[in-house]
C-alpha cells in the first residue's frame, strides 16, 4: 500500500503500518465471529476504523503498535501482528499480539510474524522481556506464544477476563 511505512520483513511476510484504506480488508478479520470468539465484542465498521486510528496514534506516540501483516507472494493483507504497550499488574509491558484471516490459519504465519516482532522489541526497544496476553482457552494462540519461545508466567484477570501472561526474557538468547 503506497504511503504506508514498512517495518519488518520475514521470509513470507511484510509488516507495515496500517492506513485508513485498510478498513475493508481488516473488517474480514475483526468482524469475523469465529476469529474474534475470544473477544467480548465483534468490531463493526466504525469499530474497525477506530481500531486503525488507535494503532496510528500508537505509531505516533510509541513508534510501534499493531502492524498490517502482508503476504509477500500475493501482496494481500492477511492479518495483524505487532507490539503494543499494555498495563499488567500496574506495570506497562510490551505485548505481542496477532490476528489472522481465517482462510490463512495453520501455515505458521502468526508464529513467523510474532518471532520477528519479538526480535524487533529486543533490538529496537532494548526490552528486557516481552509478553503475550491470551485467554486460557485460546489454544492456537498459546501455541504461537510457545513457538515464539515464551512460557507461561502468570494468570491474571485482565479487562475483567481470565488471561494467561506468556513471557520471554531477552536473555533467553534466541
Ligand atoms: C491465533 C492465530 C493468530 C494463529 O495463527 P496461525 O498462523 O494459524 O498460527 P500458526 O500456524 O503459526 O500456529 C498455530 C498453532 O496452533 C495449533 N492449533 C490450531 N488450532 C488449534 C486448536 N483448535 N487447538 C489446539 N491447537 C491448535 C496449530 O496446530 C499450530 O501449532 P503447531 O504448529 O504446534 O501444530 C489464529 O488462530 C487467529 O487469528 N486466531 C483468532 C485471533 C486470536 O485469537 N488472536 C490471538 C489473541 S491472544
Amino acid at each position: 500500500m503506497s504511503g504506508s511505512k514498512q517495518i519488518l520483513e520475514t521470509s513470507r511476510l511484510l509488516l507495515r503500518e496500517f492506513v485508513p484504506e485498510d478498513a475493508d480488508t481488516l473488517a474480514l478479520i475483526l468482524s469475523d465471529a469465529e476469529t474474534m470468539r475470544y473477544y467480548p465484542v465483534l468490531f463493526d465498521r466504525a469499530g474497525v476504523e477506530e481500531w486503525i486510528a488507535r494503532n496510528r496514534r500508537r505509531y505516533e506516540a510509541n513508534g510501534h503498535g499493531l502492524w498490517a501483516m502482508v503476504l509477500k507472494s500475493t501482496d494481500e493483507l492477511i492479518g495483524d501482528c505487532g507490539v503494543t504497550v499494555q498495563p499488567v499488574d500496574g506495570i506497562e509491558e510490551l505485548e505481542i499480539g496477532y490476528h489472522l484471516r481465517r482462510d490463512h490459519w495453520g501455515h505458521g504465519y502468526a508464529t513467523e510474524a510474532a518471532q520477528a516482532c519479538r526480535n524487533w522489541a529486543f533490538l529496537s526497544r532494548n526490552a528486557d522481556h516481552v509478553i503475550s496476553l491470551i485467554r486460557p482457552e485460546n489454544m492456537p494462540s498459546r501455541r504461537v506464544a510457545e513457538r515464539n519461545g515464551m512460557t507461561l508466567w502468570k494468570e491474571i484477570l485482565w479487562r475483567d477476563l481470565p488471561h494467561c501472561v506468556y513471557k520471554i526474557d531477552r536473555t533467553a538468547g534466541l
